[in-house]
């Protein structure tokens, strides 16, 4: 069954769930350029098509490895939704200029940006681009100003923003000409802030998907022991694997965040094609109304009012 797909544009869709390259650098099961073609092939065999990335993945090397696996494949460019983002600026190795971690959404960034990351990626264009974090000194006009040029020269088809408030996204969209195709932010059972403060209202308002950023809670779900929420919520979700027949925990709290009337695009980060294709099973599984408050409830730690 292929996976369906949200539209974000007129001529543009993604995937209902996306893979994101975060990871792609400290995975013990990412060791050759075969290791992420077989992961890329997989996922776009299952319908997983929209690719997520940031310059700055991996120290600013989740781009390059993708790219240069992607070179030896290039015929998978065209099958796939390219995302990734700019304005993050590390202090690491290689990158003398910053002193210090911080944001930059002046002209000039974003275009160097982008004109690395197409370099990086092995492609001559990026479907989306989103600034990675609200910067608090960003002139709305002259990001307009970057991203008009951007999409005038071809390289960027469309844009958005990432860990966005409504009020920074309405700042932002004001002066744009074309509306942003997505604000991509963190949620799963284990944060719970934008279904509460006011970030999806608008995303559905605008009818206008968000991606959601570690929707397993950068595997904290599986594998903290010290995080009280996550052992509290285990068993519920268990109950709820036997009840839906999932392969996994996983599977039910993915469910839970497409339940959301946004229409959100969780991205994975799983580095195994195996999981990828539980993660799909997601996608058929229609959790019962009481059983979706039944996990908020154990995710809240309280019933509601
Ligand atoms: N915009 C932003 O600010 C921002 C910030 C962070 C991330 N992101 C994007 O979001 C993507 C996803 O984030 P994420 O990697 O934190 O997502 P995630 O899917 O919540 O977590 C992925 C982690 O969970 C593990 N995992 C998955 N299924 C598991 C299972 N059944 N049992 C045990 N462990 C399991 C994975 O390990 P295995 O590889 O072993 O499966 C991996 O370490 C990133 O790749 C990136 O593209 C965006």
């Amino acid at each position: 069954m292929s996976l369906s797909r949200r539209k974000l544009a007129n001529d543009l869709s993604f995937s209902t769930l996306a893979w994101g390259a975060w990871r792609l650098r400290n995975s013990p099961d990412i060791n050759s350029d075969n290791d992420i073609l077989r992961l890329v092939e997989t996922a776009l065999d299952l319908g997983i098509t929209t690719i997520d990335h940031a310059d700055i993945y991996g120290n600013y090397g989740c781009e390059e490895l993708f790219g240069n696996a992607l070179a030896k494949a290039s015929h998978l460019r065209q099958k796939m939704e390219i995302v990734t983002k700019c304005d993050i600026a590390l202090a690491c190795e290689g990158k003398p200029e910053n002193r210090i971690n911080h944001y930059n959404t002046s002209k000039k960034h974003i275009l160097a940006s982008v004109e690395s990351s197409l370099r990086n990626l092995r492609t001559d264009h990026i479907d989306a681009l989103l600034l990675h974090r609200p910067d608090p000194l960003m002139i709305a006009d002259e990001v307009a100003d970057a991203f008009n040029q951007l999409k005038r020269d071809g390289k960027v088809r469309y844009f958005g923003v990432s860990n966005f408030t409504p009020s920074q996204f309405n700042l932002l969209q004001s002066r744009l000409e074309a509306p942003m195709i997505t604000n991509q932010v963190e949620c799963s059972v284990l944060e719970l802030a934008p279904v509460f403060d006011g970030t999806f209202d608008l995303m559905q308002q605008n009818r206008i998907s968000p991606m959601i950023w570690s929707p397993l809670g950068g595997a904290r779900l599986f594998r903290d022991k010290d995080d009280a929420v996550a052992a509290h919520l285990r068993p519920v979700l268990e109950d709820m694997r036997v009840k839906y027949d999932a392969p996994g925990i996983g599977e039910i709290a993915i469910a839970w965040l497409l339940a959301l009337p946004c229409q959100p695009i969780p991205v994975l980060g799983t580095m195994k094609p195996e999981r990828l294709k539980d993660a799909t099973t997601a996608c058929s599984i229609r959790l019962d109304r009481q059983d979706w408050f039944t996990i908020l409830v154990a995710a809240q730690g309280h019933p509601v009012p």
